[in-house]
């Protein structure tokens, strides 16, 4: 289009009002949330930055199908829709549903994990690495070394660094190792997205060595769009056609269907390999379900299955990584320390230099989202030292290697004049950032104590 202004290429049928809060009463809120926003009620944030998973609006396609949902125990025709559809998008022949993506994940690393076993991936999402943790097997990330430089530019900051694929190889040994995964976007690394000169390479590699090629695929077409936009050759292949020629170099896949399948809940796991299939259809009957449904309703077989075509539509993906790219940009023209180039899903902030003077045992992350939901209503996740920081034997804090906040943008839920106002609001976080103080830990649990730590303003 010609037009500078962003267009959303959907008309809003349904809503759902946002409650306007003042900064009274989002003080509260935050008060009693003991400064962790996980523990916001969501009718009390304005806009909800936290995830763009399972938060998607669906279509009145998607509503639509949803009405013919086929609730049968076994062979229902949800299935069978969804399972063609999954068919023709990945080219596997083995499909098994599952309830969100780390189900699968359990029963594929859980079944191909255990004591001395390796994992390599560009980098593992946390939901991978625990699962894969949890058998007592090692998960080794592996992303370019560019990605570590915050502002760097490069089109695929994403990729893997192959030649320390190689050398991994040699370190360990093919025997040992049980799966290469290759995560599309690269979500924890920024949302940045892999090249299909990347993921030959890894492919090339793992044939050679025989090791079983998985793709975390969740974001691909997001993935699809840098693909098509910033790498040579690819500037006439339709966006699908792109997923189904990354889908054809690896072994199998894992999907959230929470993320670029527009479903609320949701995922599968697909292999080329019928008796690793077998052996994982085993476990998903134990714990998800019978194979032809594996803990979903029919009806949301039949959103994943109207979502997972919807999502390639090449005006959406136009739409959807304009206006992620549009927040990043006017924050970064702002002097805002950002993940550059500006990932399809999310906006990550570095905020240790945002906040120069809190120091890391004070979790700047943190305090720049108690200071977006107190100043914006608007709620959005840390990805440092409280999400990933863990004690020494003397219970001093070893930090995360980042202080990051993500926004993670819904998929068609939010308009262009929300994400005009986010970038108004970070005007008052910059106004007023010599004031934001650090917080310190009064409760937290073992495991994953992000979601639930409670915090004191310092
Ligand atoms: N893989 C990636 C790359 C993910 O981003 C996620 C979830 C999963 C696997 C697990 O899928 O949630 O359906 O079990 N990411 C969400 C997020 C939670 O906020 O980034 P799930």
């Amino acid at each position: 289009m010609k037009y500078k202004t962003i267009f959303e290429p959907f008309k809003i049928k349904s809503v759902e009002p946002i409650r306007l809060t003042s900064q009274r009463q989002r003080e509260h809120h935050l008060h009693r949330a003991h400064f962790n926003p996980f523990l916001l009620h969501s009718s009390d944030v304005m806009i909800d930055f936290l995830t763009d998973s399972g938060t998607s609006a669906m279509s009145a396609a998607q509503w639509s199908a949803i009405m013919s949902g086929d609730e049968s125990y076994a062979g229902a025709r949800s299935w069978q829709r969804l399972e063609a559809e999954i068919h023709d998008l990945t080219g596997y022949p083995h499909i098994l549903p599952t309830h969100q993506g780390r189900a699968a994940e359990r029963i594929l690393y859980g079944y191909l994990g255990g004591k001395g076993k390796i994992f390599i991936s560009n980098t593992h999402f946390d939901t991978t690495r625990a699962n894969i943790e949890f058998t007592g097997a090692t998960a080794i990330d592996i992303p370019m070394p560019e990605s570590a430089m915050i502002a760097f530019d490069h089109p695929f900051k994403g990729n893997m660094d192959t030649e320390k694929l190689e050398s991994l190889i040699q370190t360990y040994g093919a025997q040992n190792i049980s799966a290469v995964i290759l995560t599309v976007t690269n979500n924890s690394g920024g949302g940045q997205p892999v090249s299909m000169h990347n993921a030959k390479e890894v492919a090339s590699i793992c044939k050679k060595h025989k090791l079983l090629f998985i793709l975390d695929c969740c974001r691909i077409a997001e993935n699809s769009y840098f693909i098509r936009h910033r790498e040579v050759g690819f500037r006439n292949k339709s966006y699908r056609s792109i997923a189904q020629q990354m889908f054809a170099l690896a072994d199998g896949c894992i999907m959230s269907a929470k993320k670029d399948a527009f479903a609320n809940i949701g995922g599968f796991l697909a292999l080329k390999n019928k008796a690793l299939a077998e052996a994982c259809t085993n476990l998903l009957i134990i714990t998800e379900g019978f194979a032809t449904y594996g803990g979903l309703a029919g009806r949301d077989m039949d959103a994943i299955a109207v979502g997972l075509r919807e999502i390639f539509d090449p005006d959406y993906l136009h739409y959807r990584i304009t206006s992620t790219t549009y927040l990043g940009e006017h924050l970064h023209k702002k002097g805002i320390p950002l993940i550059m180039p500006v990932g399809g899903h999310a906006v990550y902030i570095d905020a240790q230099k945002l906040y120069p003077q809190i120091p890391v045992n004070e979790y700047p992350g943190q305090a720049l989202v108690c200071e977006l939901y107190l100043r914006g209503g608007i709620r959005s996740v840390e990805i440092g030292s409280v999400m990933f920081g863990k004690y020494d034997k003397r219970g001093k804090l070893i930090p995360a290697p980042k202080e990051l906040v993500r926004l993670a943008i819904p998929r068609r839920v939010y308009t262009q004049s929300h994400i005009d106002y986010v970038v108004e609001v970070f005007d008052e976080i910059i106004r007023t950032k010599e004031n934001a103080r650090g917080l310190r830990i009064t409760y937290e649990s073992e495991l994953l104590r992000h979601f639930t730590a409670h915090f004191e303003q310092l």
